[in-house]
């Protein structure tokens, strides 16, 4: 059964009132205000996997003009180059920083170099969008939030998964109380690849479902438990299980992994009136919200009868733009009117806050680590 559900949101506290706020409008190159507006000036730094999509991204967006490329793979550069002739190529990233055409910058590059590429980047008075993590270690990432507010420069962190509709008509039906309570949200991230050579399965895969559990929940958890280990290569661990333990009794499972024989993304919200499926591989049901729960009837004094409830099963109606073509759009907005991005950099910080205490409970054999957020509102 299909369903149009378009009830206004009703944000609360910080993160989802933050988070509430509507996405950036996605330009129309038809429209003549976009034509009267002067293109800004955008560098990508990184053509590997994921850099190509967001290169594709920032060409087709109409407010963006594509100058530059950069990777240090003469390879890379020259296969992604020809796609786009009016853009320069370079292996130093230093040129396209000293170039004064260029105002913003999108870094896609391991996440080891994000923290001084964007140093960089900032110090040379661009604009920022630098993929998920925003960097190694909170110390770092806290600097490069002060560089950008010291600069005045916008400072903004893939978290791609935060611009996704599904995931945003999730936050709606959270907001809206269609689910009631939120009891416990498990997720599952896994596939066979695509091992890092620089950062574990943590540091690469769980930001997406960090970031995903922090905008819906619009609070980040108390504390953490992990165990992780490394089965293909040393050092790095490819599988990793969390359990976080969130303000109001919200437990999350999250489970990531390279090392497994099919591609999950797959979550369920277990509330009190209703239950959710968010499934990201599905191509048009992506959200399932089941009608089921258990009801306790009283069945005399101090006793109770469970009854089992098995109703509709309701996939609301979602509209398909890509998350990224949204998150660059986004961009494009902060940078022009100055406004705080959806995922900024203190946003990004809260997210290492997190992967750091999961890594601290790692190395303590899954011990619970407290986790300490920015704020905590929920
Ligand atoms: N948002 C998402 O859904 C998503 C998906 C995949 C990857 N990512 C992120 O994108 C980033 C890149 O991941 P990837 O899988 O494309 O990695 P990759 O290794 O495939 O590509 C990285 C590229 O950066 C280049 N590079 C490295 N250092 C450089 C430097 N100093 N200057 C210029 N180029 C440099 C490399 O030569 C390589 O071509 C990571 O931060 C990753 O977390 C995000």
């Amino acid at each position: 059964m299909m369903s149009d559900d378009r009830s206004a949101l009703q944000g609360s506290d910080t993160w989802s009132a933050l988070t509430n706020a509507p996405l950036a409008s996605v330009p129309n190159p038809k429209s003549k205000t976009e034509n009267l507006k002067s293109p800004v000036g955008v560098a990508a730094i990184g053509c590997g996997y994921w850099g190509p999509n967001v290169i594709r991204n920032l060409a087709e967006l109409p407010g963006f003009r594509l100058r530059a490329i950069c990777d240090l793979s003469r390879e890379r550069l020259e296969a992604i180059g020809r796609r786009y002739p009016a853009a320069w190529a370079t292996t130093r990233y230093e040129e396209l920083l000293g170039d004064p055409e260029i105002e913003a910058v999108y870094v896609a590059t391991p996440v080891s170099t994000h923290y001084p590429l964007v140093r960089a980047a900032l110090r040379s008075g661009k604009h920022v969008l630098v993929e998920k993590p925003l960097a190694t270690s909170v110390e770092q990432g806290e600097e490069l939030c002060e560089l950008a507010s010291s600069a005045g420069r916008t400072l903004m962190v893939g978290h791609t998964f935060v611009y996704s509709p599904p995931v945003r008509k999730v936050k709606e039906l959270l907001d809206t109380d269609v689910l009631g309570q939120v009891f416990y949200i498990d997720i599952a991230r896994v596939n066979l690849g695509l091992f890092q050579k620089d950062v574990s399965v943590l540091w690469d895969l769980a930001p997406h479902d960090l970031s995903i559990l922090l905008y819906w929940l619009g609070c980040a958890p108390l504390d953490v438990s992990a165990r992780g280990r490394s089965f293909v290569k040393d050092g790095l661990d490819d599988v990793a299980f969390l359990t976080l333990q969130f303000p109001n009794e919200v437990l999350a499972q999250l489970h990531v992994s390279w090392l497994a024989p099919s591609k999950l993304r797959r979550t369920t919200i277990v509330g009190s009136k209703r239950m959710v499926v968010y499934d990201d591989v599905e191509a048009v049901e992506k959200v399932k919200v089941f009608d089921r729960g258990v009801d306790r009837v009283p069945e005399s004094f101090g006793e109770f009868q469970l009854t089992y409830r098995s109703g509709d099963v309701v996939s609301p109606k979602i509209e398909n733009t890509e998350p990224l073509y949204l998150q660059c759009s986004h961009f494009l907005e902060c940078i022009r009117t100055g406004c705080r991005p959806l995922t900024a950099g203190p946003d990004g910080v809260e997210i290492i806050r997190i992967l750091a205490a999961a890594q601290r409970s790692m190395n303590n054999g899954g011990a619970i680590e407290p986790v300490q957020p920015r704020r905590r509102s929920c």
